[in-house]
């Protein structure tokens, strides 16, 4: 399939834009400083929080790290659960929610199942979809471009 051109320098921190790419959705979030800086906290909570499950299917090279991307600030996901394929939905506010815990630090949660997912789409431990959201392949093509695929 084409690989789709996204323009994200209207994109302001906490906000998500969704871009299709081979028929799925792939979202776009510019993530606040107090998410990024929340990412290393979470690791033990993670079912895989390194991404080396499966790299060649749900994280590429340039993602395999802290924040599962190539800019810190800036996540690239495909918006389908690998657990059976229903589409989280955002939490992105941290505090306590109905179905998540206490201290919950935002993410996205799985209507379907109840996976949830952090601000980089990393599982949490225990849940039904063992894999973290997948990474598409992307790139910048300057500091506001992005090519997904
Ligand atoms: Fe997402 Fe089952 S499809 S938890």
């Amino acid at each position: 399939g084409a690989a789709v051109e996204v323009d994200i320098s209207a994109l302001k921190p906490g906000e998500k834009v969704t871009v299709e790419w081979r028929g799925k959705p792939v979202w776009i979030i510019r993530r606040t400083p107090e998410q990024v800086a929340e990412l290393p906290k979470l690791d033990s909570q993670l079912a895989d929080p390194q991404s080396k499950r499966n790299p060649a299917e749900f994280t590429p090279p340039y993602a395999q790290n802290e924040h599962r991307s190539i800019k810190p600030e800036i996540l690239v996901a495909v918006g389908i659960c690998p657990h059976l394929g229903c589409s989280p939905s955002d939490r992105f506010t941290p505090g306590p929610q109905p179905s998540l815990p206490n201290d919950w630090e935002g993410g996205f949660l799985c209507p379907c199942h109840g996976s949830t997912f952090d601000m980089a789409g990393r599982v949490f431990k225990n849940k039904p979809s063992p894999d973290n959201l997948p990474v598409p392949p992307h790139m910048y093509l300057s500091d506001t471009k992005l090519l997904i695929g």
